[in-house]
């Protein structure tokens, strides 16, 4: 009997976050977000306009308003929101090129003032004192910090009374998925995928109270196929700026994330949790 040569196993796991930042502000890269987002706040995720409007509404519902964005990545889309709400706000994430970004942004946005940003891994407490915000937000992040119970604590620390949480998580697990589209869609960082109905118990054991879950599933499968495809039609460009391996690798994620997601095997959820007032 012939035993045929098993290829090694190639892992698709690549430098993601540090070159996309570093390529944060090219013509290029606003145009793809322009196309499919449909506005370019230097978004990230898979926050759709009409999101960013709830989590405006969310934030300016806090008196005071101070907001800690947690993983900001280039912070665009939280200084649009304390552009809009004249609150203070924090962003953290662990990209130096990300929080680079954020400070550029901040002062074309005139909130050099009202706007802080630090590098900082959001899986260890934060550098900021109990109570110093009304609002935390996470968009699209969670799935990249590792122990879910240490980071709730800490958010739950660091609120005040009557504070509210605004926690995205685009990897809920709701079916089944082949260790192949698990390995692509898993290869952007850190990954946590979690079971339905986790989030909800892990934030209630952190004494939150659950406002709202909302799935927000069909905007990853239309946002990720209008991203792959954007791209894909400015191909050459890109090329000029990434390499091939990169190229594939960033359309193979963008093609495995839009199929899980129109199939409902991996969803997202918005989740609205407050800490109570005493
Ligand atoms: C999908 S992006 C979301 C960015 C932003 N929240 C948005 O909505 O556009 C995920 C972000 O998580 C950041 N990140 C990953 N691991 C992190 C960690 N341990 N601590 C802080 N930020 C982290 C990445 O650098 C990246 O900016």
């Amino acid at each position: 009997m012939t035993v045929e040569k098993q290829q090694p196993h190639q892992t698709r796991n690549y430098e993601f976050y540090s070159a996309q930042y570093a390529r944060f502000r090219s013509n290029l890269a606003a145009d793809i977000r322009r196309e499919a987002y449909g506005k370019d706040l230097g978004q990230q995720g898979w926050r759709t306009l009409g999101e960013q409007e709830e989590i405006i509404n969310l934030v300016n519902e806090r008196p005071q308003g101070r907001l800690l964005d947690v993983a900001c990545g280039s912070g665009g889309p939280s200084i649009a929101i304390a552009a809009t709400t004249g609150g203070r706000l924090t962003g953290v994430d662990i990209e130096e090129a990300a929080i680079e970004q954020a400070r550029i942004l901040a002062a074309d946005a005139h909130l050099p003032d009202k706007a802080t940003f630090l590098v900082a891994d959001c899986s260890q407490p934060l550098p900021f004192g109990p109570g110093e915000f009304d609002v935390i937000s996470c968009i699209d992040a969670i799935i990249h910090l590792t122990d879910r119970r240490t980071v709730f604590a800490d958010w739950f620390r660091l609120l005040a009374p009557g504070g509210r949480l605004i926690l995205a998580d685009a990897c809920v697990l709701t079916g089944d998925i082949s260790k192949e589209e698990l390995d692509i869609r898993a290869s952007q960082g850190k990954f946590h995928l979690v079971p339905a109905g986790f989030n909800e118990g892990m934030l209630e054991g952190a004494g939150f109270e659950l406002r709202s879950c909302k799935d927000t599933t069909d905007a990853v499968a239309s946002l990720a196929m209008r991203l792959c495809r954007a791209r894909e039609s400015r191909r050459d460009a890109l090329l000029e700026e990434e390499d091939a391996i990169w190229f594939e690798n960033r359309q193979a994620f963008l093609a495995t994330t839009a199929e899980l997601a129109a199939t409902a095997r991996l969803s997202r959820f918005l989740y609205v949790a407050e800490k109570p007032q005493s």
